[in-house]
């Protein structure tokens, strides 16, 4: 029997019956890849550290789409290991386990020449991207999913720094190397148990981390850094958040990519093919 495109495309991209965790999922690319999730049909379990910052995502991803059930907000601090254990086995109890983590906790913080790094900003940055974002989950989901059976999938956040270290950020230059380097790392050590490891590399998008940087407080124009990376980005632009979804389903999709492991997708506006 012929399947109709809608089936063939149901078939291929729902989450239905999956339930995925968006750690930092209250940012501003995590509220985008936990709508897309929801409405591939997956429960999203969306973590942030503050309270309000989750009941602020859940509102919005109600208000955008319309649906309430299959939604969960937690206070959760990913770097934390004892919370993150804690949260999974809440979550559990409501959700059933999961299936599919987003590690979407990082930011940067400031800009310096190399000579005026703070440490302790620069500690706070890999902590942030490398721990909270990626190792803490990454352990306690694992082990579960390893000791269960489960052959679930993980989505990191890499950034064009993993390929081409961008000046002045030099904590957020190291730790989205290593956010790269341990998503191959993982895929190779996880892949005998069938779980897959993957990363999304976004361009530049204007997020709550990254937005004093680009753009000027009290004016709202873009600053100098803000022109020249839409200088140097091909399409000419600041990528629209919502343009992260459809990699976003790719990755999640064991149908659509069950035989992909240990790559990063760069959703760049051709940032990193720039050339003169
Ligand atoms: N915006 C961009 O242009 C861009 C580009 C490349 C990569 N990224 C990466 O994408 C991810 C999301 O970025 P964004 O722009 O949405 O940033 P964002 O600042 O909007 O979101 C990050 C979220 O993580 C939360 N968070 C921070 N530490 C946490 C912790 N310990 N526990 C739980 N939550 C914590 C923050 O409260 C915030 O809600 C980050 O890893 C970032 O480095 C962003």
């Amino acid at each position: 029997m012929n399947m109709s495109s809608k089936e063939y495309l149901d078939n291929m991209f729902s989450l239905k019956g999956k339930t995925a965790i968006i750690s930092g999922g209250a940012g501003v690319i995590g509220t985008v890849m936990s709508k897309a999730l929801l409405q591939a049909g997956a429960k999203v379990v969306i973590w942030s550290r503050s309270e309000q910052s989750v009941s602020e995502a859940v509102q919005k991803i109600i208000d955008d789409t319309g649906m309430t059930h299959q939604l969960k907000g937690m206070q959760i601090d990913a770097g934390e290991e004892n919370a993150v254990q804690q949260g999974l086995a809440e979550l559990e109890s409501e959700f059933g386990s999961p299936d599919i983590l987003v590690n979407a906790v990082g930011g940067n913080i400031g800009k310096t020449d190399f000579i005026d790094t703070d440490i302790d900003t620069f500690k706070k940055v890999l902590e942030m991207n490398l721990v909270a974002g990626l190792v803490v989950p990454t352990k306690i989901l694992a082990s579960h999913w390893i000791k269960n059976g489960i052959k679930g999938t993980i989505i990191n956040l890499t950034s064009m720094t993993s390929y081409l270290p961008l000046s002045g950020v030099w904590g957020y230059d190291a730790a989205k190397a290593g956010v790269l380097n341990l998503t191959q790392a993982t895929a190779k050590e996880f892949a005998a148990h069938g779980i897959r490891v993957n990363a999304i590399a976004p361009g530049f998008f204007l997020g709550k981390q990254n937005r004093a940087i680009l753009v000027n407080q009290e004016t709202g124009e873009y600053t100098d850094r803000g022109n020249q990376v839409i200088a140097r980005t091909p399409y000419g632009r600041f990528g629209d958040p919502e343009e992260l979804a459809g990699a976003t389903l790719f990755l999640a999709s064991n149908k659509a990519s069950g035989f992909v492991t240990g790559v990063s997708i760069p959703v760049d506006g051709g940032f990193l093919i720039d050339n003169i």
